[in-house]
């Protein structure tokens, strides 16, 4: 969603902030704006629409300041216009504020503050905040005093950045239950959002938590946490982060980029994990918690998107390989359940941003509560990374497109090993699926090889208005996922169901105008999903046909057939995804969509 940079040093603040934006971009967002401070010399520029419509103003007008904020904005409060843009600032425009996540409680502030004389220039909650800064310097003796009593009136999420003609020499960060890093330099300091918007800079970072307030020089970084009343001394780690992954390449966009990448996720994911000679799982992420894992008897997955989707194919994966009972919930539905929840269960986030508000609020939500809090996250450092007791990360690498692919990909690798990893060898499946999990790759790769011929069969479907995308078993959830790809890039409608669902409802829209996507891969259920087939057929609704290699009676019956290689039932919606991605994708290209930045959707969705 959106993006915060910021840089105190002697070099031109400008660049760094630009080239931040840049690296933020995919996370959607439609205006952006820079402020620059040089001493009392203050620059402030926005735009809407993309960072690049503002690169060229910039590098016009602006001056080398050394002190600089720049922010991308998703609009949540007022519309997309440049007053609601970021920086907001007081009125006499001192103070400059940049701010992600939401003030919950800015209209009872704004109306404080107008009852006090302020006036306001945008529709956003954010402007309160450089607004009771102002309010507050008036009374108190610093700009850090009014700056931490501005944040103890504000209600919500929210990482923060502010700096003031007042105070040229510094910046000024907060952060609550929305992300925040310190970059650490040489007689120079970084703020940003996500660390991909800094690392070209430095590796050394600190993560900011919950309440902390940095106060941060060129030489020095300070911070306080308001909630606890006290000095931290910031942790410097080091970042983890391939650069290399997160550069485009030959390819044109990095959705199908990351696509292609699905083989190296999958070997990323299994490296040193699933290892077939010694027939062993081993993840070193919940090895400090495998005693407690024996008294697990129940798994609540929260999650939300693709993530959820994930969670709902682990859902087979464990109940079957590891027999224990898992519930796998929206968590932001979960968050405002009331349920028992004993300390035999454990929760379990997915995520691949590790910065999804509604799933830090379902880990916050059993903070009190005793139990285990598992994740299993993308972005090494992330939010819910850190929270967590313990964890496996999928290290699929940088995932730049807004509609997730090679992560679910890792997703459910890694969740097939935790289904093995509570197994304990115990199942006679165990053996076999670490050898499938090692030869997984290369199956995957014959999928990519045959592309061309995807994008093909999808060009002919490109036209259609709605598609039903239908599994069984684990095809299900996969089925619900390939739904989700052509809703979120083609900006068509898809719906996702259990092909066993069809007489109960779906069937009454199919006609020779509703095309059918079935998931029909090599499974005792085959017959089944052939009868569901049939019916449609029976309708004149087109089926594309996805099944497994070898299967040449399917062709009788659907309109085309995508063939994966032969798998293991346990890893076949990974394979069975790709296929889907591409056909999504193939769909938006021939529609002439951005499928890197979909239409009103943001990479990692930090608000409720
Ligand atoms: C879909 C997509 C979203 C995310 C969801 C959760 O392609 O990207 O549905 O899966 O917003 O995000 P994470 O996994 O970062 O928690």
């Amino acid at each position: 969603m959106c993006g915060i940079v910021g840089y105190i040093g002697s070099k031109p603040g400008k660049d760094i902030i630009l080239r931040g934006l840049e690296a933020l971009e995919y996370r959607g967002y439609d205006s952006a704006g820079i402020a620059l401070l040089d001493g009392e010399k203050s620059q402030v520029f926005k735009r809407i629409g993309r960072v690049n419509g503002l690169v060229q103003e910039v590098e016009d007008k602006a001056g080398n300041a050394g002190l600089a904020i720049g922010h991308t904005r998703w609009a949540t409060h007022g519309g997309v216009t440049v007053a609601n843009a970021h920086p907001q600032m007081n009125s006499d425009h001192s103070i400059f504020v940049v701010h992600n996540g939401i003030i919950e409680n800015f209209s009872e502030l704004r109306q404080k503050l107008e009852g006090a004389g302020y006036q306001f220039e945008s529709e956003t909650d954010t402007e309160v905040v450089p607004q009771l800064i102002d309010y507050y310097l008036k009374q108190l003796p610093s700009f850090t005093a009014a700056f931490e009593a501005a944040l103890n009136d504000v209600r919500g999420a929210y990482s923060i950045v502010a700096i003031s003609t007042r105070e040229p020499e510094t910046l000024y960060a907060a952060r609550l239950s929305s992300p925040l890093v310190i970059g650490v330099g040489e007689h120079e300091n970084f703020l940003a959002s996500d660390p991909s918007a800094i690392m070209e800079h430095t590796k050394k970072v600190i993560y900011l938590e919950d309440y902390d307030v940095a106060v941060i020089t060129k030489d020095t970084v300070d911070v306080h946490n308001l909630k606890e009343d006290k000095h931290i001394s910031p942790k410097v780690e080091l970042l983890d982060y391939e650069n290399k992954q997160a550069l485009l390449g030959d390819y044109p966009n990095f959705m199908l980029k990351e696509i292609f990448e699905a083989p190296a996720a999958i070997r990323s994911a299994t490296l040193g994990r699933a290892v077939a000679e010694q027939n062993v799982v081993k993840l070193g992420g919940l090895e400090s918690v495998l005693g407690q894992l024996k008294y697990i008897d129940r798994i609540v997955i929260v999650a939300m998107g693709t993530s959820y989707y994930a969670g709902l194919v682990a859902e087979y994966l464990i109940e079957s390989l590891a027999d224990i009972p898992v519930e796998v919930q929206l968590a932001s539905e979960f968050n405002y359940r009331e349920e028992p929840f004993s300390r035999s269960t454990a929760l379990l986030a997915i995520s691949q941003s590790g910065e999804t508000a509604d799933t830090i609020a379902a880990l916050k939500k059993v903070e009190d509560y005793g139990v285990l809090r598992l994740g299993i996250v993308n972005a090494v450092g992330s939010t819910i990374a850190r929270m967590t007791d313990a964890g496996v990360y999928c290290h699929a690498g940088p995932e730049k497109a807004v509609a997730s692919t090679k992560a679910f990909v890792a997703q459910v690798t890694v969740l097939l090993q935790v289904a093995l990893c509570l197994n304990d060898g115990r199942s006679k499946r165990f053996k076999p699926l670490i050898e499938e999990l090692n030869k997984l790759p290369a199956k995957a790769q014959v999928i990519l090889d045959q592309a061309d011929a995807i994008k093909t069969i999808a060009e002919n479907y490109a036209d259609y208005r709605d598609f039903l995308f239908i599994g069984r078993h684990t095809g299900f959830p996969a089925a619900l996922e390939g739904a989700l790809k052509v809703k979120e890039i083609s900006y068509l409608h898809a719906e996702g169901y259990a092909a066993g669902e069809m007489k109960h409802g779906p069937l009454a829209m199919i006609d020779e105008h509703f095309p059918t996507f079935a998931i029909a891969t090599d499974s005792p259920l085959l017959e089944k999903t052939y009868s569901n087939i049939q019916e449609i057929k029976a309708r004149k609704g087109p089926v594309l046909a996805l099944a497994t290699e070898g299967n040449e009676a399917i062709k009788e019956l659907c309109s085309d057939v995508i063939y994966i290689p032969d798998t293991a039932p346990e890893t076949q919606p990974i394979l069975q995804v790709i296929v889907m991605q591409l056909f999504a994708y193939y769909i938006a290209i021939k529609r002439g969509n951005d499928v890197d930045r979909p239409r009103n959707l943001a990479k990692s969705v930090t608000v409720e």
